[in-house]
């Protein structure tokens, strides 16, 4: 529905049952495998997309700092994965290791080695901080 019906084609259709974390949205807030839903439940339902962290073409932070820390590489996984980080962040602004390890679990990546987006996820926690500590 979202990639061929509505022209999102930011959440990605692999595993199609739940494993990979590339499809992931938010619906109503809550992060979920986009190809768990089925799309008559998620009417008048607030479904945020990669694609809406972007609207005028200007990176989010989350999405800046994967390209600034090498974490995309052939991409497939970034949609999936930028959208788990983002989730992560508001739920936890200060997350530890185990918390940013956690939170990008479920979503498979074969390029990176994770490396480089828990690196991605450090930059913006930092990047944050810097702009929360220039604001004060
Ligand atoms: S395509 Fe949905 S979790 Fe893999
Ligand atoms: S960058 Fe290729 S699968 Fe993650």
């Amino acid at each position: 529905m979202l990639r061929e019906r509505l022209g999102l084609p930011g959440a990605k259709n692999a595993c199609e049952e739940g494993e990979c974390g590339s499809c992931s949205v938010t619906v109503d807030g809550t992060l979920v495998c986009s190809c768990l839903v089925l799309s008559a439940t998620a009417v008048g339902r607030d479904i945020v997309t990669v694609e809406a962290l972007a609207p005028d073409g200007i990176l989010s932070d989350v999405q800046q700092a994967f390209v600034d820390a090498g974490a995309v590489q052939c991409g497939f996984c970034t949609p999936g994965l930028v959208m788990a980080a983002r989730d992560l962040l508001a739920r936890s602004p200060q997350p530890d290791e185990l918390e940013i390890r956690e939170a990008i679990s479920g979503n498979l990546c074969r390029c990176t080695g994770y490396g480089r987006v828990m690196e991605a996820i450090r930059v913006t926690i930092g990047r944050r901080g810097a702009q929360a500590a220039g604001a004060s």
